[in-house]
């Protein structure tokens, strides 16, 4: 679906957009900007974050835009990411969760998960618990992730690939399989607050995350790059859930061209072992009436 641009003022909001310095995540983030909000691009590169963020200002003649470094795929990273930003900032009215990886190749990262789960889930989701004060403290706050209508393949007794066989599109899609669950568990826990949590489907976009890849997938990209839209159309669906009207009271939903489709990962009881799994794996303990979450 052709970008169609929001007329909407969003001076006075401040919003995030992780992986903002290529791709989707920056036509995000300057279309917000442009919008007049605030924008942090919380991305991996200091150094690309800032060029993205000047191209932006520039672009939008909005000079509140700013880069601030994280890496997802560390759990210590993105907690003196958030310490950081809740230092700088009161309030945080939309996060836009964008970033991702993936990769052919399986790694284990430093604090010893799988690279795909620890970038696309356990990042997020601590990042996401951090700032929730953040997110609670102004008139509405808006979670938004990124998605995939490929997602799927979760077994939930083997997230670090460490039994099957591994295979790089797998773990891709079952970390996005288990972000979308941990979205509807958040906006279950967020019903009686402002807060509001949703999940998207972009579309086929060709990007770094879909042609760096090789052996057959190449082909693969190769053949269907005709039905690609471009990083602007991808991005619609998440700026219209972080800024449109229509979508301030949506909650709960996973979303394709602006309209709500059906998401098959809803099993409550998969959703709560999950959500458990991923409070292990990050040393959060639940936090008490949604406050800070506390380390253990
Ligand atoms: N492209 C598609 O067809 C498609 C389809 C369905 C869903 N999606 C989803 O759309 C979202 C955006 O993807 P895209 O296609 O725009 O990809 P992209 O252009 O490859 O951008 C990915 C972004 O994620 C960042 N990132 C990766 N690992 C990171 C880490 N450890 N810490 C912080 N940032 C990290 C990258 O930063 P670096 O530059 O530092 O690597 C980059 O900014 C993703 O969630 C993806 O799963 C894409």
């Amino acid at each position: 679906m052709a970008h169609r641009p929001l007329e909407v003022d969003l001076s006075g909001h401040v919003a995030m957009v992780t992986g903002a310095n290529r791709g989707m995540g920056k036509e995000t983030a300057r279309e917000l900007a442009r919008m007049g909000a605030q924008v942090v691009l919380a991305c991996r590169s200091k150094g690309l974050g800032e060029s993205a963020a000047a191209e932006i200002a520039n672009s939008t003649g909005n000079s509140r835009v700013m880069a601030m470094q994280v890496d997802l795929s560390s759990q210590a990273s993105v907690h003196a990411f958030a310490s950081d930003f809740l230092e700088r900032f009161d309030k945080l009215d939309v996060l836009v969760n964008n970033a991702a990886a993936s990769l052919a190749i399986r790694e284990i990262t430093s604090e010893g998960f799988e690279r795909h789960w620890a970038t696309n889930v356990l990042g997020p989701y601590v990042l996401t618990k951090q700032l929730l004060p953040a997110l609670k403290a102004g008139d509405e706050g808006r979670i938004v992730t990124v998605s995939t209508l490929a997602a799927g393949g979760l077994d939930l007794t083997d997230t670090q690939y460490e039994r099957r066989r591994y295979s790089g599109t797998g773990a891709y899609r079952a970390s996005k399989q288990a972000s979308r669950m941990l979205t509807w568990e958040l906006a279950d826990r967020l019903i009686d607050t402002p807060v509001t949590a949703n999940a998207l489907n972009p579309g086929y976009v060709l990007t770094e995350l879909t042609t760096n890849v090789s052996g057959p997938l190449k082909l693969l990209v190769k053949l269907t790059s005709f039905k690609a839209v471009t990083p602007l159309d991808g991005a619609d669906t998440a700026i219209w859930l972080a800024a449109s009207p229509e979508a301030k009271r949506e909650t709960g939903k996973f979303w394709n061209k602006r309209r709500e489709v059906r998401c098959r990962f809803r099993e409550p009881r998969a959703i709560q072992e999950l959500s458990k799994l991923a409070d292990r794996q990050t040393g959060l303990t639940r936090p008490s009436a949604f406050g800070r979450p506390q380390r253990r």
